[in-house]
């Protein structure tokens, strides 16, 4: 099964890292403020981040007092930038690719996750595999790529505009037809796997959670309104798709 490693390809990287740190993105405006709204108490708790890229959620966690936080991530890029700006004694970073998850072999009381399942071929086996790594009464916490964005396959125009380039409608096309999309952004070849709502609402029912929150993202007006080139399309869809799970 493919394992794909973009985020260690120097363009990508460049371009994550300096749009990642800008005060304005998608991940600070409209990922983290809902994501960190769904999590339980973390007093005490030990957390596993999944893909937890430069480490930025992994530092929140431990600020918000939990008692040990294992982020892990393919990317050796991410994760030295990790190191380097995001640590803390209680903090500890592993190179590991999600599709090996199993490997850590110990359990926490929070699994969490944020936009990285969209590169995962076997969206049901890794929900299988992360449901084992929880303790009895722990929660999975995630959000990743909503359908109707990674429905894209780089054929169409993802919006309809107006002559003065403002977005009328977010097209769509495809949706039905799951798996992998392999198109040009940021660099040739960028892949990542779209699957339907169902689909992922199906395999975590069958890895044995229970769905206790979904949410899809969602932003004011008045940022819609400061930053229209950046957030204008987040009226017509969601980004980002929310799940809060407990075991069954
Ligand atoms: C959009 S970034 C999100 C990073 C971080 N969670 C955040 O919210 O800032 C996606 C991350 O997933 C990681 N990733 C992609 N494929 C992976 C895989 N197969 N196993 C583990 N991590 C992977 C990337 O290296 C990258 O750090």
């Amino acid at each position: 099964m493919s394992k794909q490693n973009i985020y260690d390809n120097d363009t990508f990287f460049e371009y994550f890292r300096s749009s990642r740190n800008n005060d304005v993105n998608f991940n600070d405006c409209i990922e983290t403020p809902i994501l960190l709204k769904m999590l339980p108490d973390l007093h005490g708790k030990a957390v596993l981040d999944i893909g937890c890229g430069m480490g930025q959620h992994a530092k929140q966690y431990a600020d918000m007092g939990a008692g040990s936080v294992l982020g892990t991530d393919i990317s050796g890029k991410m994760l030295a930038y990790a190191k380097e700006h995001n640590s803390a004694d209680n903090i500890s970073y592993l190179q590991l690719a999600m599709e090996d998850i199993e490997s850590i072999g110990r359990r926490f009381d929070l699994v969490t996750s944020s936009l990285v399942f969209d590169y995962v071929e076997d969206f049901a086996g890794l929900m299988r595999k992360i449901n084992l790594l929880m303790k009895e009464d722990a929660k999975f916490v995630f959000s990743m790529s909503h359908p109707i964005v990674t429905a894209w396959d780089g054929a169409y125009d993802r919006y309809t505009r107006t002559e003065t380039g403002e977005r009328l409608y977010a097209n769509l096309r495809n949706y039905c037809v799951e798996g992998r999309r392999k198109v040009d952004w940021i660099v040739n070849g960028f892949e990542r796997y779209h699957r339907t709502v169902s689909s992922i609402i199906n395999a975590l029912i069958g890895a044995g959670f229970i769905i206790e929150e979904c949410q899809e993202a969602h932003l004011s007006d008045e940022m819609r309104e400061k930053y229209p080139a950046l957030f204008g399309g987040t009226i017509h869809r969601p980004e980002f798709i929310f799940f809060r799970c407990g075991k069954s």
